[in-house]
């Protein structure tokens, strides 16, 4: 009988979930992305090798595993082709291994544009996305005006299509942004060509994902972003524009929640975001700038600095309980050597009394309140075992599990596969 695992971010996004994902790929017929986009960087090292992974699911890089994409996703086609480029002489049969629901928001070059012009138009205001276009996508898709991967592949309703909602787009694009118009015929030429080059990884993803468990097939859903960033459950606006937590899995992929067993939390060690809004624990100047060193904390999408913190129990204790979380996995614990303190976030202080729950509706409000735990010098990077464990990192990891109230079962300590613990 197979087993369907899902993982998902507890954090604001970079929790280290693809090395669980690579980590859990091992036991799965099946790994399957359901929200999100080209925003998402999932990085692997393999073998010594460094892969990111924005589009194509992370399970990727193991041999007989096949990677789905669901209709939750908006798919940016270029962006695609060029992850798939860069890996097909590592793998074989690619086309084989890769499949693209029909169902999918195709990401155009007018969602990327209308990205930009919305950041800017708003000014301090701004979210600071990744400017891949997934906002504008998402609202298409809303609107009810979203193309999808099924039209690319009928060039004559494509062309109907975008006869109706392009002059849509070049109105707002040039009368509120200023920015140039896109030509129809153009981008009709250049979706045929990608059009052509995506057909053979293109098929019926809930369907495939249905019966692969009906047959005894065990699969893994890879969650992209977080909890906090989901855009209902997350600290809205400073959001992105899907259901990112547990709640997108079931409308992103068209699978029944009592077929998931067992739902993975990452969370790093610490705490970073990239892109504004709230973050109570952030640490800001040296002490920020020296974690940020410490843990190499640069976007893997963009490049952007990330904004880094102590981890928040609170913040955590919303996540695992609004996506059902059942294990946790621990990462980076390896930077937090050298600290001769190490703070955790355990409660805010309220007006009379102290506050254990966060709401994400007032998180630009709290303020935190921190226990110390004493740190350790001893470098992780070969432990293997939690028992070697210095025992201040090991009190830190019970902390974790005692104060969530979920049990740790995977702990990161560098970023290679084998440096990890099992427990
Ligand atoms: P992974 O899957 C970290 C953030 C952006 C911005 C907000 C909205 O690697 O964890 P968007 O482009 O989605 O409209 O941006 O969400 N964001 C992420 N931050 N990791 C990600 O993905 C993110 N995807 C989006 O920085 O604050
Ligand atoms: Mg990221």
């Amino acid at each position: 009988m197979g087993q369907s695992v899902a993982v998902v971010g507890l954090q604001w996004g970079d929790e280290g979930k693809a090395r669980v994902i690579d980590f859990l790929t091992e036991h799965s017929d099946y790994v399957v992305r359901f929200q999100g986009g080209a925003n998402a960087g999932h990085t692997v090292v393999a073998n010594g090798e460094k892969h990111v992974f924005h589009l194509i699911p992370s399970g990727v890089l193991h041999e007989g595993v096949n990677c789905l994409i669901g209709p939750g996703v908006v798919l940016d086609p270029w962006s695609f082709k060029e992850e798939v480029e860069h890996i097909k002489g590592t793998i074989a049969d690619i086309e084989k291994r890769i499949v693209i629901s029909s169902g999918c928001h195709l990401v155009m070059p007018y969602h990327r544009a209308l990205d930009g012009v919305y950041e800017s138009l708003k000014g301090d205001a701004k979210l600071g996305t990744t400017g891949r276009g997934i906002g504008p996508c998402y609202s298409d898709r809303a609107l009810r005006h979203g193309i999808r991967v099924a039209t690319l592949m009928d060039p004559e309703s494509l062309r109907g299509q975008l006869e109706t909602v392009l002059p849509i787009q070049n109105a707002i694009l040039t009368k509120v942004g200023g920015v140039e118009a896109i030509d129809l015929e153009q981008l009709l030429s250049d979706l045929h060509e990608i059009g052509e080059w995506i057909r053979p990884f293109v098929g019926d993803v809930p369907d495939t994902i249905n019966s692969g468990i009906d047959r005894g097939r065990s699969v893994l859903f890879e969650g992209a972003q977080s909890v906090m960033l989901d855009i209902d459950y997350g600290t809205y606006p400073f959001v992105t524009s899907s259901n990112s937590s547990m709640t997108g899995l079931f409308a992103g992929c068209g699978v029944n929640p009592s077929k998931v067993q067992e739902t993975w939390g990452v969370t790093k060690a610490y705490c970073t975001r990239v892109g504004e809004g709230p973050f109570p624990t952030e640490l800001l100047g040296e002490d920020g700038e020296e974690l940020r060193t410490k843990g190499g904390e640069f976007g893997a999408t963009t490049g952007r600095p990330r904004r880094c913190g102590w981890i928040d129990i609170p913040a955590l204790r919303y996540a695992i309980e609004s996506s059902a979380i059942t294990c946790l996995a621990v990462t980076k614990l390896d930077v937090l050597t050298g600290y001769e303190n190490i703070q955790v976030c355990t409660g805010y202080k309220g007006a009379s009394h102290r506050i254990y729950h966060m709401a994400p509706h007032r998180i630009g409000e709290v303020e935190p309140i921190y226990e110390t735990l004493p740190g350790w010098t001893e470098d992780l990077g070969d432990v293997r075992r939690f028992e070697d464990l210095p025992a201040n990192a090991q009190a830190l990891i019970r902390k974790i599990e005692s104060s969530s109230g979920v049990p740790v079962k995977l702990i990161t300590t560098g970023a290679s596969r084998e440096q990890s613990i099992i427990l």
